[in-house]
C-alpha cells in the first residue's frame, strides 16, 4: 500500500500496476488534469508536482519538484503530494500564481502549472533568491511562447516577498499526519511495487524475486515504460531502505549512499569540493536531480553520465551489497562493457565512497553540452592531479562521451606521472597521448571528430588555468 497526503488528504493506493507514473495517477485517475503531459521524458516541466518531506527531526517540511511523467507511485510513500489544483485558497490565486498574471508569464499556458510548481518549491525553500536561483529553480521547465524573462521576473518578485500562504498556516497539522504516515509504513504489502525500507528486507525481496529490476528514482527506468512502452510486471524501489541514504564523514572518506538524490548528494560532495558545484547545476534539471539518485546513475553505467567520470578520477570505491557480504570495488574496474558491470544479479550498489580532498591538489570538471540546462553531456572530462613543487606527483582521469563505457586514459596518467606541471613538453605530451586515446560515436550530440578534439582541448584547458595556482581548486564546467 502507498500511502501520502494528497495536499492534506491522507491517502493509500494499492498500486496494481508497478508501472503507473504519478502523471498518470494523477490525470486518469485522479482526473486532476491540472498537471499537464507534454514530453513524458523529463524534459519539459509540463507535469511538474511538488512532494512534500519530513524533515530529519520531524519539525519541518521541505519542498522539492519532480517530474510526475517519470516519477513511480513509490515516490509518494510517506510524502505530501501537491499539485497546482492545490495552491488556489478558494477563490484567490497563489502568490506565485498572481505574480505571473502581473507579469504577463502566461500565453497559451500549456507549460503554466509545471512554472507555477517550480516558482512554488522555491517561494518554500528561500527568503532571498538571486535571479541564478529562480533559473535554477526553473531549468526543468520549458516554455515555448511566453519567453522567460517575465516568468523569471515573476518568480522573483513573488519569492522575494513571500506572505504566508495555507501550506504554513496548515504547517502543523501536516507534520502530524505525515509523522502518523511514516509510522504506518509497511513493508511488502504491495503486490508488484515492493518498497523494502532496510537492508535485509531488500535481500529477501531481490532473493523472492531475482528478476525484479531495481528502481530508485526512476528517471533512467520510467523512460523505458514512458517512451518504449516497455512493461514491467514486478519492480523493487531501493529508494526507501535507510541504509542506502546514510552520509558518512571520516578525515579522508566520505560516504555517501545509492539511494541519496542527486540534489543532497551534490550538496555533500560540494561542502568539500565547492566549485564541483557547476557540474551538478549542469547535471539535467533540477526536479530530475530532486529524484534522480547517485546510485542509479553509476548502476545505469551510461557511458554519457556525469558522475562516473568524476568518480574515476577521484578514483573513489562503490560498495556492493548482496545483504549478506558487502563488496569493495574500484569505480575504475566497475564499467566492464556498454551499460555493462561488475554488479552481479543479486547485489545492489549500496554506497560510494570518495576520498576527501588532499593538499597539492587540483581538480576541474568540464561539461560540454549543447544547451546550458537540461542537458546530456556531449563530453564530460574530469581531471585530478596532485602537484608538489611543480612536480605531478599523480595524476587520475575520467571521461564520458569517448567510449562505450565511462574511461579513463591510463597511458595519459602514466606519461604525466613526474613531469614537471610548468613545462610546456607536459602538455604536448597529454595532447599526444589524447589525440588517439578515444575511438568516439558520432551521434545527435556531437561528431566522433569534435569529441577526440574536445578531450584535448579540455586537458589543454586544465592545464592553462592550473599553472598559477598553487593549492586546490576544483573548476569549471564548459558550455559548447
Ligand atoms: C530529462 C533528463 C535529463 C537527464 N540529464 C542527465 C545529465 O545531465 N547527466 C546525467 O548523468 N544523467 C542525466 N539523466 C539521467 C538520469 O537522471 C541519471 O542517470 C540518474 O542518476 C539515474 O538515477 P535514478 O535513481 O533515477 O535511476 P533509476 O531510473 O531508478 O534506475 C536506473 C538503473 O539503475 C539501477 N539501480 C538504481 N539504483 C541502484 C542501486 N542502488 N543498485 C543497483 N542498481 C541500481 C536500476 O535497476 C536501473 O537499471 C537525465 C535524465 C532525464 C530524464
Ligand atoms: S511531461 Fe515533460 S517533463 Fe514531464
Ligand atoms: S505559455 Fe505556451 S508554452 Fe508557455
Amino acid at each position: 500500500m502507498v500511502r501520502f497526503l494528497m495536499n492534506n488528504e491522507p491517502v493509500e493506493i494499492q498500486v496494481r500496476d508497478p508501472n503507473m507514473t504519478v502523471l498518470a495517477f494523477l490525470r486518469e485517475r485522479m482526473k486532476k488534469t491540472g498537471t499537464k503531459e507534454g514530453c513524458a521524458a523529463g524534459d519539459c516541466g509540463a507535469c511538474t508536482v511538488v512532494v512534500g518531506s519530513l524533515s530529519n527531526d520531524n519539525q519541518d517540511i521541505s519542498y522539492h519538484t519532480v517530474n510526475s511523467c517519470i516519477a513511480l507511485m513509490s515516490a509518494l510513500h510517506g510524502k505530501q503530494l501537491i499539485t497546482v489544483e492545490d495552491l488556489t485558497r478558494g477563490n484567490k490565486l497563489h502568490p506565485v500564481q498572481s505574480a505571473l498574471v502581473e507579469h504577463h508569464g502566461s500565453q497559451c499556458g500549456f507549460c503554466t502549472p509545471g512554472f507555477v510548481m517550480s516558482a512554488f518549491s522555491l517561494y518554500h525553500s528561500t527568503t532571498k533568491p538571486r535571479r541564478e536561483d529562480v533559473v535554477n529553480a526553473l531549468s526543468g521547465n520549458l516554455c515555448r511562447c511566453t519567453g522567460y524573462r517575465p516568468i523569471i521576473d515573476a518568480t522573483l518578485q513573488a519569492c522575494e516577498h513571500p506572505k504566508t500562504d495555507q501550506f504554513d498556516d496548515n504547517k502543523t497539522s501536516t507534520i502530524r499526519a505525515l509523522i502518523a504516515l511514516n509510522e504506518e509504513r509497511e513493508n511488502a504489502v504491495e503486490p508488484c511495487l515492493h518498497m523494502p525500507e532496510n537492508r535485509k528486507a531488500l535481500r529477501d525481496f531481490i532473493q523472492c524475486y531475482p528478476d525484479a529490476p531495481l528502481v530508485a528514482g526512476s528517471t533512467d527506468l520510467a523512460l523505458e515504460i514512458t517512451q518504449q512502452h516497455r512493461r514491467f510486471s514486478r519492480l523493487i524501489s531501493v529508494a526507501q531502505v535507510r541504509e542506502l541514504k546514510r552520509v558518512e564523514r571520516t578525515t579522508k572518506l566520505l560516504t555517501l549512499g545509492a539511494a541519496l538524490p542527486i540534489t543532497k548528494a551534490m550538496g555533500e560532495i560540494t561542502r568539500d569540493y565547492p566549485t564541483l558545484r557547476e557540474l551538478f547545476t549542469r547535471f539535467a534539471s533540477l526536479p530530475v536531480r530532486n529524484q534522480a539518485t547517485l546510485g542509479g546513475n553509476v548502476a545505469n553505467a551510461s557511458p554519457i553520465g556525469d558522475a562516473p567520470p568524476l568518480l574515476l578520477a577521484l578514483d573513489a570505491n562503490l560498495r556492493l551489497d548482496d545483504g549478506d557480504t558487502v563488496r569493495s570495488v574500484r569505480a575504475r574496474d566497475f564499467f566492464t562493457g556498454y551499460r555493462a558491470t561488475l554488479l552481479k544479479k543479486n547485489e545492489w550498489i549500496d554506497a560510494i565512497e570518495l576520498p576527501l580532498p588532499r593538499s597539492n591538489q587540483r581538480l576541474a570538471a568540464y561539461k560540454v553540452s549543447k544547451r546550458m540546462e537540461d542537458d546530456i553531456s556531449a563530453v564530460c572530462a574530469v581531471f585530478n592531479a596532485i602537484i608538489e613543487n611543480h612536480t605531478v606527483i599523480e595524476l587520475k582521469a575520467g571521461f564520458g562521451g569517448v567510449a562505450a563505457t565511462p574511461a579513463i586514459c591510463q597511458q595519459l596518467e602514466s606519461s604525466i606521472a613526474g613531469c614537471d606541471w610548468r613545462d610546456k613538453a607536459t602538455l604536448e605530451a597529454g595532447k599526444a597521448v589524447l589525440e588517439n586515446a578515444f575511438t568516439p560515436i558520432d551521434d545527435v550530440r556531437a561528431s566522433a571528430n569534435y569529441r577526440k578534439q574536445l578531450v584535448v582541448n579540455l586537458w589543454h584547458r586544465f592545464w592553462l588555468e592550473h599553472q598559477c595556482e598553487e593549492k586546490i581548486t576544483t573548476r569549471v564546467v564548459q558550455h559548447a
